[in-house]
This record gives structure tokens, C-alpha cells and sequence, in this order.
């Protein structure tokens, strides 16, 4: 039997270069690999463990998808869904949640932060956001799952949760890995941290025109003079360019003899997203015009992940005393 792929990404808005280097060039990588049988889904379910807004979650579940297929997702080699259409999913949530303890889950540093971010809203949904995950990819038994490096506390509790399982009512979960790419911590643009949704300034999307790649990268910070120690900022900006151009040493060597131009290097680097991207943002413009078929895909991957879903599902209640 072929092992299983699983992965995700929330439906909070269109998809960056964070999201595309870090999670979906290692969905495509899988994808086209004979050994793996890959399933990805949109994580709506996740979106709602912090504040959103209803009708944008309503528009970008489904965004999401397209932009997945933009990127070159494959329905006929890969199973894609919506994570809220396939209910086993939290279904299984809840049976895993008695497993898990806690003070585990508040011990999490993605739980940290975002208690930061909203300290009102420190809900029940948010604690249980690792237990939800889990569930995502042990509801596949997948061995592999294709996300960026900030993902890897999640990963850990999802082996946790399989062992405590295994052990506890002999269930066969494997304990399942991050699978890396290159892109694995995209920066931000804002010259610290790393590239996401929820920071405003700090992406590039995949949907961009080539003057609004060249004004994002235009205005990335730069603090320090060529010459001297690099400042996080430029750091940054050195770690983006190394993701896109091949000739980053000449700039490297420039930034230590002093004589590089900030705005040349970014210029080039503007060029070379823009031209990355154009390819996805041609295959959008076909994508949007036939809704019908993305409608079709969604349905079509939503069937055969219930299948999978359902008898994992039962397996776990039988085991667990419920059925
Ligand atoms: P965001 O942080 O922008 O809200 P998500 O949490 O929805 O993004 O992440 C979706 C996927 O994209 C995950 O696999 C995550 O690891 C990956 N990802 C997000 N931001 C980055 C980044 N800056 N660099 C690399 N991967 C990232
Ligand atoms: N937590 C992931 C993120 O923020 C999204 C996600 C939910 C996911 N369930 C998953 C990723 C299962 C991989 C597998 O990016």
C-alpha cells in the first residue's frame, strides 16, 4: 500500500510566498511522487479558533483551492477537500482530546502567541488547535506532512497523540514527519520574522501584479550600509534573495566590499518573483472563469476522504470502547 501525504493551510486569506515555498512546493513535490497517495485540504475548520469574519471565510475556503490548482495541485493525482466538509475530522478531534493534556497544549508556542495577539478570545477552540491537527493528518494515517519549519511544535504533538494511542488501545497511527523544502522559513518583509497573513506588509501574494512585487520589495527595510555587520533587516532581505537568485554570492561579496546598490539587488529580486509567478497568476485567470469546476474537484475530493476518514473513524470508536 502506498503511504499517505496529508497537509493544510488555513482559509485566512490568498496564499503568499511563505505559503507557496514553505507547504505548497513540497505538496507538488509529493504529488508527483509514485510512492505517496497525497490529500490536501483547506483548513477552514482551523480558521475559526481565532476572531475572523464569516463571509471572508466563506469566499476564502474556496480562493484557497484555486489557488492551490494555480499552483499546479492536480486533482487527478491528488485528493483535495475542504477540512469542514469531511465532519469525521472532529469527530476524531474530540477522541484524541482525551489524550491530550492541558498543560501540554498551553505549553505550545504557537498557543503563546496567539493568546498575545487575542488575549479576549483564549478559547477552548484555540487549545485544542494541535488536537484538531493531529486528527487532519492521523484521520489519513498520513507519514508525511509537506509545511513550513513554525509547524514543527503541531507535528510533535501529532506523534505524541499516535503513541499515546498506540499504546493505549492498540490503534497502528505512524508517527508523522515534516517533510522539508528549501522554502521552509520565508522572512518577512518587514525585515524580522517570517512571512505571514496575519502581519500586514510583511507578504508577497501569489496573486501580485509585477508593480505591486516591485513596491513590496522596494520598501523591505534596510538598515545597515553595505560594508559592515548585516543588520536583521538586510539579513532578511539576503535570506529572501537567496530563495530566488542564483547569483546571490556576487551580491554577498558586493555587501562586504561595500559597494553594493540595495535597490539593484531588489530590483532583480522583484523581477525574478514576478517571473515565478506569472505562470500561476495565468493559470488563475483560466481557473476563476469555470467555478463550476472547482465546485466538481471539491466534491469529488470530499468523497474520497470521507472514505478514508470514516473507517479510521470507526476503527478508533471500536478500540475506544464506543462501538
Ligand atoms: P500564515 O502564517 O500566513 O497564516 P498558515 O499558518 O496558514 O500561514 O500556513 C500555511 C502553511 O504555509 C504552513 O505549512 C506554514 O508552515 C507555511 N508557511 C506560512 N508562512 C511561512 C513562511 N513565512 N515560510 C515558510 N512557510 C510558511
Ligand atoms: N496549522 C497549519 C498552519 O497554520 C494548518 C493545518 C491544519 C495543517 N491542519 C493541518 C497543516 C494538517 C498540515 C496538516 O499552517
Amino acid at each position: 500500500m502506498k503511504k499517505r501525504v496529508l497537509s493544510g493551510i488555513r482559509a485566512t486569506g490568498k496564499l503568499h510566498l511563505g505559503n507557496y515555498l514553505g507547504a505548497v512546493k513540497g505538496m507538488l513535490e509529493l504529488q508527483d511522487s509514485p510512492e505517496y497517495e497525497t490529500l490536501y485540504m483547506v483548513a477552514d475548520v482551523h480558521t475559526i479558533t481565532t476572531p475572523y469574519n464569516v463571509d471572508e471565510l466563506r469566499k476564502y475556503r474556496k480562493e484557497v483551492v484555486i489557488d492551490y490548482l494555480s499552483c499546479g495541485l492536480d486533482p487527478e493525482k491528488s485528493i483535495l477537500f475542504l477540512q469542514a466538509d469531511v465532519n469525521e475530522h472532529l469527530e476524531l478531534a474530540f477522541l484524541f482530546s482525551s489524550v491530550a493534556t492541558i498543560a501540554r497544549m498551553q505549553h505550545l508556542p504557537t498557543y503563546k502567541d496567539k493568546v498575545k495577539q487575542y488575549p479576549k478570545d483564549n478559547t477552548m477552540a484555540l487549545l485544542n488547535y494541535p488536537v484538531l491537527m493531529a486528527a487532519d493528518i492521523l484521520i489519513y494515517k498520513a507519514d508525511l506532512v509537506p509545511v513550513g519549519i513554525d509547524q514543527e511544535p503541531h507535528l510533535e504533538v501529532a506523534r505524541e497523540i499516535a503513541r499515546k494511542m498506540n499504546e493505549k488501545y492498540k490503534t497502528d497511527f505512524p508517527e508523522p514527519k515534516r517533510f522539508e523544502t528549501k522554502g521552509q522559513y520565508v522572512p518577512s518583509l518587514k525585515g524580522e520574522g517570517k512571512m505571514s497573513k496575519s502581519v500586514e506588509g510583511s507578504y508577497v501574494n501569489l496573486t501580485d501584479s509585477q508593480d505591486e512585487v516591485l513596491k513590496k520589495i522596494r520598501s523591505m527595510p534596510t538598515s545597515s550600509k553595505a560594508g559592515g555587520e548585516m543588520s536583521p533587516d538586510v539579513k532578511s532581505l539576503f535570506d529572501l534573495a537567496k530563495l530566488f537568485l542564483s547569483n546571490i554570492s556576487d551580491f554577498e561579496k558586493k555587501f562586504k566590499d561595500g559597494s553594493l546598490q540595495f535597490s539593484q539587488m531588489k530590483d532583480e529580486l522583484a523581477a525574478k518573483i514576478s517571473e515565478e509567478l506569472k505562470p500561476l497568476q495565468e493559470k488563475r485567470k483560466e481557473i476563476e472563469k469555470d467555478q463550476a469546476h472547482v465546485d466538481k474537484v471539491i466534491k469529488e475530493g470530499t468523497e474520497k476522504a470521507r472514505a478514508i476518514a470514516s473507517e479510521t473513524v470507526l476503527e478508533v470508536k471500536q478500540k475506544m470502547g464506543l462501538g
